[in-house]
């Protein structure tokens, strides 16, 4: 997708769709809808009268052949009420206004610039919003595909910002496309997305944009004695793979190396301890921490920041079998402690023990894991906020301040000393099952137990890593969540 800036009226923008986004109750003769109005004519005040604009969040009010702008249609979209997020309300209204001209014709779009916050963010926002919002996957519809048919983008500013919106745009451009792929990796049904094919999919994505990436088999896995992430994949036909990437700056290296690491379970039935028959279709999703490690290194590769990160990702697929891990079953970790598994549904947890520990002998020395891992985390934060676990305050707050930035919903969760006590075992070093009360930091209090000293995160993004209903600013789906966050913190932005 082509996305070019135009520093002009709103009025001059050439496009099948302009797209404005409008507060709540503003007014049409003052700000910057003025201009509009009035080179429509009033019609905007007309249609403020007429009950055919409010300005109510994800309200669309759709002109066709417009007298007075160059634009072929105009698109109106509400965002409620101002707030002091801005360009997250001016986001979603783009979003909302490309997804609802799917099916017609609208190969040129063009969003406005009302002027609110950084230029430089708004760009990045800009391209961001109008690429995440143009993909719909139907990948296998043979018929009856709602296809959405961007293929420019316009983002109208004024002279003074033009230069800001563009390099902001450059980069929400990588941003999205890092987003899109890991849409797409998590997308993939479980029969088309098995470990071996992620790792596939991230060496063809290194190779693409000159990262560096090792695929650990199984032999070497064996080898190594990485008996977490074996034993969780011991129950399935698939075979486990680690899955390293590491982006090296080419010149001067500057600060600490960093790990993302992610849990890439390509479908999770749950094994022996087998899931309920409902939804389990749902955990083909079960590799977005690991997909969104893969869409950010690919952001960063094309960014190009000074700091060394190494992604790694855990993949197997949770399958029960007569070769399956039993709940009872001792497994020895790749950090030398031993597992005892109650529950062998709780597989993300031991298959990120093995990765976090290799992470650090990697040479990383803060890490961040993302894993779609416990089901109490969608019962305390819902779908909007993803939890965070850290053993470091400060790192715990760079990465609040970086989803801050890169608008994406975090929440801090406690790691008090006295969780360690639900992970206790008898007869091993930790076992796998906290019990049902605070699942979500007890599953968090395992992974800590295999960073030792180095700061390190835990985002829980079972709520947020895709979307189960459709809504109008984004297609049902993997989400995304994640890469912009990690693309934030490794390569923020100057300004
Ligand atoms: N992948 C699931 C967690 C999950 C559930 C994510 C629903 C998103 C939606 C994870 O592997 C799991 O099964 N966790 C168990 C842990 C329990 C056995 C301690 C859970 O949450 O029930
Ligand atoms: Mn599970
Ligand atoms: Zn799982």
């Amino acid at each position: 997708m082509k996305t070019d800036i135009l520093a002009a009226s709103i009025n001059e923008a050439p496009a099948d769709v302009l797209i404005v986004p409008v507060y709540r109750n503003e007014s049409v003769t003052e700000g910057p809808l003025a201009p509009l109005d009035a080179a429509l004519g009033g019609t905007l005040g007309e249609l403020v009268d007429t009950g055919d604009l409010h300005g109510r969040c994800d309200e669309v009010t759709y002109l066709h052949a417009p007298a007075g702008i160059a634009a072929k249609r105009l698109v109106l979209v509400g965002m409620g009420e101002p707030s002091s997020s801005p360009l997250q309300q001016n986001r979603r209204a783009f979003m909302t206004g490309i997804r609802a001209m799917r099916g017609k014709r609208h190969g040129a779009v063009a969003v406005a610039d009302r002027g609110e916050g950084s230029a430089f963010r708004f760009g990045e926002m800009a391209a961001e919003a109008v690429a995440i919002a143009a993909v719909d996957l139907s990948a296998y519809k043979t018929e009856d595909r709602n296809d959405l048919s961007v293929e420019s983008v316009l983002i109208q500013t004024t002279s003074a910002r033009e230069p800001d919106v563009r390099r902001g745009a450059e980069r929400g451009r990588h941003v999205a496309e890092g987003m899109n792929l890991t849409r797409s990796l998590g997308n993939e049904p479980g029969d088309r997305m098995t470990p071996p094919i992620l790792a596939e999919r991230a060496a063809g994505m290194a190779k693409e944009h000159g990262l560096q990436c090792e695929i650990l088999e199984e032999s070497k896995l064996k080898e190594l004695g990485m008996g977490a992430l074996l034993g969780v994949a011991r129950g399935s036909e698939e075979p486990a793979r680690l899955i390293v990437l590491r982006y090296e700056p080419e010149g001067e290296v500057e600060g600490e190396t960093w790990g993302f690491v992610g849990k890439g379970i390509t479908f999770d039935s749950g094994g022996i301890s087998i899931k309920p028959r409902e939804g389990m279709e749902w955990m083909k999703y079960d590799m977005c921490g690991a997909g969104a490690v893969v869409g950010a290194m690919s952001a960063i590769a094309k960014l190009a920041p000074s700091r060394r990160v190494i992604g790694v990702i855990a993949a197997a697929e949770n399958m029960p079998s007569g070769r399956a891990i039993k709940p009872g079953d001792v497994l020895r970790s790749y950090s030398g402690k031993t597992i005892e598994v109650l529950n062998t549904d709780a597989e993300g947890r031991l298959v990120l023990a093995d990765a976090l520990t290799y992470a650090q002998e990697l040479g990383a020395t803060r890490l961040v894991d993302l894993a779609t891992l416990t089901g109490a985390c969608v019962i305390a934060l819902g779908h909007v906020y993803a939890g965070l676990m850290s053993n470091d305050q400060d790192w715990a707050n760079d990465i609040l301040a970086a989803g801050g930035l890169a608008g994406e919903k975090l929440w801090q969760l406690p790691m008090d000393k006295a969780y360690r006590e639900q992970v206790r075992s008898d007869i091993a070093d930790i076992k796998n099952l906290g019990g049902r009360a605070a699942g979500t930091i007890t599953a968090g209090y395992f992974l800590r137990e295999f960073v030792g000293s180095t700061p390190w995160a835990h985002l829980d993004i079972a709520g947020t890593a895709w979307i189960e209903d459709e809504r109008p600013y984004i297609a049902r789906g993997a989400s995304g969540f994640g890469v912009p966050t990690l693309v934030e913190l490794a390569a923020p932005v100057a300004d």
